[in-house]
């Protein structure tokens, strides 16, 4: 589904992604994994062409898309959530879920702006949808609030509904579970695991070890930019390499 070769990004002296490649089969879920600076977030946004990659090539179903924008990658079939939430004032959470929708719909600008009776049709089908996702992630009961106003949990929830709406084969989550209590990180858990068996392929950014342990099937290690390691997440936990960079973290492995 996506393989990166020899991926590398310098920002200036910094080589912040150095020499990666891994490759995420269809239908799995793979963690990026790694200290703070390690080139995780860098890393997703040479992915989704936020960022020019410096050398190597990343290919999404065959195709090469180190090249393009991010909002060529997002009609190719990627979504991506950030690692800080964005989701814009004055919208009700399900406004902000149609307009990932509107994205993806056929309807032009002008005949919206005009509101011509097919748009309405398109405009009842898209607001379905979206309410739908919402259902999904369990925030349907949250529809009209404003999205900034709903707590932390409930806004990356509003995020992801936002990113399945583009009907993503692929969608890349940048630490999902950062600044949640355990209760709401494991409501992210059971919803990735439902997100993977739609059938799409999720690819993590995660600093809660547990939750990543508890959710992947693969671990890619990053350390300064480097691939450190790749592997189930059991052999992960017992990597002496990868326990060593952790060391001095608040216990990373404790479950
Ligand atoms: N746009 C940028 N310009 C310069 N340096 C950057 C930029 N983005 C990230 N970096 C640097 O690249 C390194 C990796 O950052 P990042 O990918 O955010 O790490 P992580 O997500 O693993 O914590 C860090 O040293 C960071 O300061
Ligand atoms: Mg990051």
């Amino acid at each position: 589904m996506l393989e990166l070769k020899s991926v590398n990004k310098k920002f200036g002296g910094l080589h912040a992604v150095n020499d990666v490649s891994f490759r995420v089969e269809p239908g799995c879920i793979k963690a990026v994994i790694g200290p703070n600076g390690a080139g995780k977030t860098t890393l997703f946004n040479l992915i989704t062409g936020n960022l020019p990659v410096t050398s190597g090539t990343i290919s999404f179903e065959g195709q090469e898309i180190q090249n393009t924008k991010p909002h060529q990658a997002a009609a190719l079939g990627m979504a991506r959530t950030f690692q800080n939430v964005k989701l814009f004032h004055g919208m009700t959470a399900l406004e902000c879920v149609m307009v990932g929708r509107h994205l993806r719909s056929r309807a032009g600008f002008i005949s919206g702006l005009f509101n011509l009776p097919w748009t309405w049709k398109e405009e009842r089908a898209i607001r379905a949808a979206s309410m739908e996702l919402l259902d999904m992630l369990q925030i349907a009961e949250f529809a009209g609030v404003e999205a900034t106003s709903l707590s932390f949990g409930q806004q990356r929830a509003v995020e992801m509904a936002r990113a399945l709406a583009l009907e993503p084969r692929l969608l890349l989550l940048d630490e999902p579970a950062a600044g949640l209590n355990i209760y709401e990180t494991a409501e992210i858990a059971r919803l990735i695991r439902r997100i993977r068996d739609m059938g799409i392929t999720v690819v993590l950014v995660e600093h809660d070890m547990s939750l990543v342990m508890d959710i992947s099937d693969e671990v890619v290690v990053l350390s300064f930019g480097r691939k450190l390691a790749e592997d189930s997440p059991l052999n992960i936990q017992q990597n002496e390499e990868v326990i060593k960079i952790y060391l001095g973290e608040d216990d990373a492995f404790a479950q």
